[in-house]
């Protein structure tokens, strides 16, 4: 079986202070949990966490990543910096840098690339817009998505990656999708690894991100292939977090 993983993905959120006392309110809070659990912070303050969260069982890392080796990218973060600060995972492919900064699915692919290169697990985020899904058309949208990541990187490749399934229409907005839409569309992302690589496909986890909380995260993540949580807005409060560790 999939042991479950649980991951907050602070966005553009935390000061120094903030991010002492929740983390130091995770690492207390943590002491036997069985999920796996890692928080993705924003790039200044990795090596706080480096600095905080070093020996606990909380893992750290980043939300995006260049595709690009060092050298003159103005204002670019890569993957060695990133590994260098004790990263473990990186977020590529989030909804919200699709949609604000135009990422495309190529170049996502570049980015899970650049961080697998690197050591780093890539955590790829896929999912479709209201649209998308009212027009039936999210296993088309998420699995171009995941088709892009898996063409480059390659069958060997495969074992190394985390998914994240986030319907658009879910991110921040308190609607949910039901455990069941959820599981429907992990499966189908499952049937698509095991395509691409099918030794490989049931180690992958498949997280389920889109206003996961502590009062839904136990019934989605009883689903079979729903092996964890990419939190937003709960990830920001220690209690919350916890809550959600515990009920995965
Ligand atoms: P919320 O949990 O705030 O809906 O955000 C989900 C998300 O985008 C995680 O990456």
């Amino acid at each position: 079986m999939r042991s479950k993983l649980v991951v907050g993905n602070w966005k553009m959120n935390g000061s120094r202070a903030a991010n002492a006392t929740l983390l130091s309110g995770i690492v207390e809070g943590i002491d036997g949990a069985k999920a796996a659990c890692a928080v993705c912070v924003p790039a200044p303050y990795l090596f706080q966490c480096e600095q905080l969260l070093q020996g606990s069982p909380v893992a750290w890392g980043a939300q995006d990543v260049s595709c690009q080796a060092p050298g003159a990218f103005t204002g670019e973060v890569c993957a060695a910096m990133l590994a260098d600060f004790g990263c473990r995972y990186v977020i590529v492919g989030h909804s919200e840098r699709r949609a604000y900064h135009g990422e495309s699915n190529e170049l996502v692919a570049r980015k899970a690339q650049a961080a697998l290169a690197a050591g780093l697990t890539p955590i790829v985020c896929v999912g479709e817009t209201l649209a998308e899904r009212e027009e039936g058309a999210t296993a088309a949208i998420v699995g171009a998505q995941l088709d892009a990541v898996l063409e480059l990187i390659g069958k060997e490749a495969v074992a190394q990656i985390v998914v994240a399934y986030e319907p658009v229409w879910a991110i921040g907005t308190g609607k949910t999708a039901t455990p069941e839409m959820a599981q429907e569309v992990h499966a189908g992302l499952r049937a698509q690894l095991r395509t691409c690589n099918a030794e490989a496909a049931d180690g992958v986890k498949i997280l389920y991100g889109g206003s996961m909380k502590p009062d839904n995260a136990r019934e989605l993540m009883a689903q079979p292939d729903i092996d964890g949580g990419l939190i937003g807005g709960a990830a920001l409060k220690a209690a919350d977090f916890l809550a959600i560790i515990r009920a995965a």
